[in-house]
């Protein structure tokens, strides 16, 4: 039951997109996922009320700082994975999440080049294993990475993460209408209708690769799980 976190303290950079493609990729290929609504815009609640039931994905609105753990605290035995989708901001719920998280993912579009966003959220995370010595594992995701974003400003980016020591996912996640569409009609890309909604197969590969990604750094031991240490699982554990 890892929590998975998407942060960027700047609004629009793709984190409930980046959020919500790994959560029904990942219910798509069978695990049980809890979305954790933590933007009061509730663009995932609202994706919900119109998709009706989704196989494999629970989602909980209004969360506070003061509810977020007894959500994951109730949701953990019937979940795989969290996926907290929090708002464009460095409060208080999201400090909060971020210390819940086994890892954080701060998406960073790829064409621009402020990203004083993600290195808010990166200066808290820092902040946190220096002074609360939390160690939060985190990646950046590029994200709305177009055919115009240059490999070399691609790499300019990755490069300049690197020269810090974070670490930056391989796959960057498309700008594709699919994605959008998502919000729009509710459903997932498995949903969808390819004759309605082009490159369907090519948004659904970009999902794929991106998903396994994220799965390759997830903990491998329940135990070590950052519920496991809220609900008393991993104690004594090392
Ligand atoms: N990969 C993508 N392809 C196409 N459109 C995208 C993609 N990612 C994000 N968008 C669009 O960009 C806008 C902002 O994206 P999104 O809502 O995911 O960002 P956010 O970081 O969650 O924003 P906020 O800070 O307001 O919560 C939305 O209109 C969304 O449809
Ligand atoms: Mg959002």
């Amino acid at each position: 039951m890892p929590v998975i976190s998407f942060a960027n303290a700047k609004g629009g950079a793709g984190k409930t997109t980046a959020a919500l493609l790994l959560a029904t990729e990942l219910a798509h290929q069978g695990f049980r996922i809890t979305i954790i609504d933590a933007d009061p815009q509730r663009w995932i609640s609202q994706w919900q009320e119109t998709s009706g039931e989704v196989r494999n994905i629970e989602v909980i609105s209004e969360v506070t700082v003061a509810s977020l753990h007894c959500h994951l605290r109730e949701m953990a035995s019937a979940t795989d994975y969290f996926i907290i989708d929090l708002a464009g901001a460095r409060d208080a719920l999201v400090t909060t999440a971020l210390g819940l998280s086994d890892h954080v993912f701060i998406p960073v579009q790829g064409s621009a080049m402020d990203a004083k966003g993600a290195a808010q959220i990166l200066d808290l995370l820092a902040m946190m294993k220096e002074k609360g010595r939390l160690d939060i594992a985190h990646s950046v995701v590029l994200t709305r990475v177009t055919s115009m974003v240059t490999t070399k400003a691609l790499l300019a980016i990755k490069g300049l993460l690197a020269a810090k020591g974070v670490n930056v996912l391989t796959t960057p996640i498309g700008e594709r209408t699919a994605f959008k569409e998502l919000f729009e009609s509710g459903g997932t890309l498995y949903s969808m209708d390819p004759s309605k909604v082009s490159n369907v197969e090519k948004a659904k590969d970009n999902v794929r690769a991106y998903a396994s990604e994220v799965l390759r750094l997830m903990p491998t031991r329940m135990t070590r799980t950052a519920v496991a240490r809220l609900i008393g699982l991993g104690r004594g554990v090392a």
